[in-house]
């Protein structure tokens, strides 16, 4: 009989959002009448921008015409779409970020998973705790762990509690650590880097050779001029840092898939016989194997973003969801709840009152409010205790779930 990847009998029964939905349907199958309102995975509401709209229904009409019609595209992505996320994300705020060294791909979930096909067994890994759950999972399924203890972490990880009292920013480990995820404006608890953490981290990697995973799928929320966007804005990143971002949320592209992967052409890691190798050709040749490529009508979608009525377009939806996290900051504040985030992010970290567990609070809140949250432990064993609230809604939705949830929990 065939075997199986024994590293899938190590997870949890469920990914975390999956589960999720699997706990609302079931209330809401008990409770036909419960008006549920859903602040739980950051799936955003809002239409496509018009730009984009238009500019895949131009794309469509070129696919049907055999003159302009199009085929297999390049894997890395079409040219003219890399050299405007170079130009407007990168060079505009002063990184050293290449057309070339852009990838465009169908999700940075999916690439943050990937990326661990041109990196070895053997590596010394750190997440944060909490984290978002796909860095742990893939590191599991990818066989880099061994079996979870109690609290669901996994033996071989290296956890960076990031917490209250760090500004949720991990401290520097004094270990050597070969690949670190880091997630700016942070997933799940809204927490940014300064400059400095950033540079801190930057420092440490080319000192120790490590590689850092920078996840910035949240970088258009960012409010704040002193933040850095893109970790290319610290010198020396380029020799250690792989970036991924994302037209999901800022652009509403949950649905339609599209997204991007920086790897520095300067980018190094060891092989096996001590030699240097550059990454970016091993991540070439893995996405020349294992993907072709993101529709052409997609990457029109994206492209047209970079118009003047794109970048208006998609900072009024930006703005949009900024609007709600305000709403719900202010409001569970006034109510007295503790709560972090929600300033440079779409998600609003909370304290759950009155010592609830986070799995705890989302029952009470489902079922007495029929609001959706998620639960911190579902990062990890730091974010027990905590709770994420998602400003991906309408604004009728987000006002109507925080008169519920403040008339509820009142402290
Ligand atoms: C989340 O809610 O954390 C995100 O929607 C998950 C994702 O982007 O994959």
């Amino acid at each position: 009989m065939a075997k199986i990847n024994n590293n899938f009998l190590k997870l949890k029964a469920g990914y975390l959002f999956p589960e999720i939905a699997r706990r609302v349907n079931a209330f809401a199958e008990a409770n036909s009448d419960a008006n549920i309102i859903r602040l739980g995975i950051g799936d955003v509401t809002e239409p496509l921008p018009e730009a984009c709209r238009t500019a895949m229904i131009k794309a469509v009409e070129e696919m049907g015409d055999r003159s302009t019609f199009k085929g297999y595209g390049p894997e890395q992505g079409y040219a003219w779409l890399r050299e405007k996320i170079a130009l407007h994300d990168f060079q505009s705020r002063g990184c050293e970020v290449d057309a070339s060294e852009i990838f465009i791909s169908d999700g940075s979930k999916c690439d943050t998973g990937n990326i661990l096909d041109i990196f070895g067994n053997d590596n010394a890994i750190a997440v944060t705790d909490p984290v978002y759950p796909v860095y742990v999972d893939t590191n599991v399924m990818a066989g880099h762990t061994g079996a979870a203890n109690d609290k669901g972490e996994f033996e071989g990880l290296v956890y960076l509690p990031i917490t209250a009292e760090n500004n949720f920013t991990a401290e520097i480990p004094d270990r050597k650590i070969d690949l670190i995820y880091l997630c700016f404006p942070n997933n799940p608890t809204g927490a940014t880097a300064s400059k400095e953490h950033l540079k801190a981290w930057v420092d440490y990697a080319k000192s120790h050779n490590s590689i850092i995973f920078f996840d910035a799928a949240y970088e258009a929320f960012i409010t704040d001029s002193e933040i850095p966007h893109s970790i290319y804005e610290i010198e020396g990143a380029r020799d250690c840092a792989i970036e991924f971002r994302s037209f999901s949320k800022n652009v509403g592209f949950t649905g339609t898939r599209c997204a991007l992967t920086v790897v520095p052409k300067t980018l190094k890691a060891k092989a096996a016989d001590g030699s240097d190798v550059e990454l970016w050709k091993l991540w070439n040749r893995r996405q020349s194997t294992k993907f072709n490529g993101v529709s052409y009508i997609v990457q029109r979608g994206a492209e047209a973003i970079y118009s003047e009525e794109g970048l208006a377009q998609t900072q009024a939806l930006v703005k949009f969801y900024m609007e709600n996290a305000k709403i719900i900051r202010e409001q569970l504040t006034a109510a007295g709840l503790q709560v972090y985030g929600g300033v440079n992010a779409p998600y609003v970290w909370v304290k759950t009152p009155n010592n609830l567990s986070s799995w705890d609070f989302f029952d009470k809140l489902l079922q007495t409010v029929n609001v959706v949250g998620t639960p911190g432990s579902g990062f990890g064993a730091a974010g027990e205790g905590y709770f994420r609230i998602s400003a991906f809604n309408s604004r009728e939705n987000v006002e109507e779930a925080m008169k519920r949830i403040t008339e509820k929990f009142k402290m």
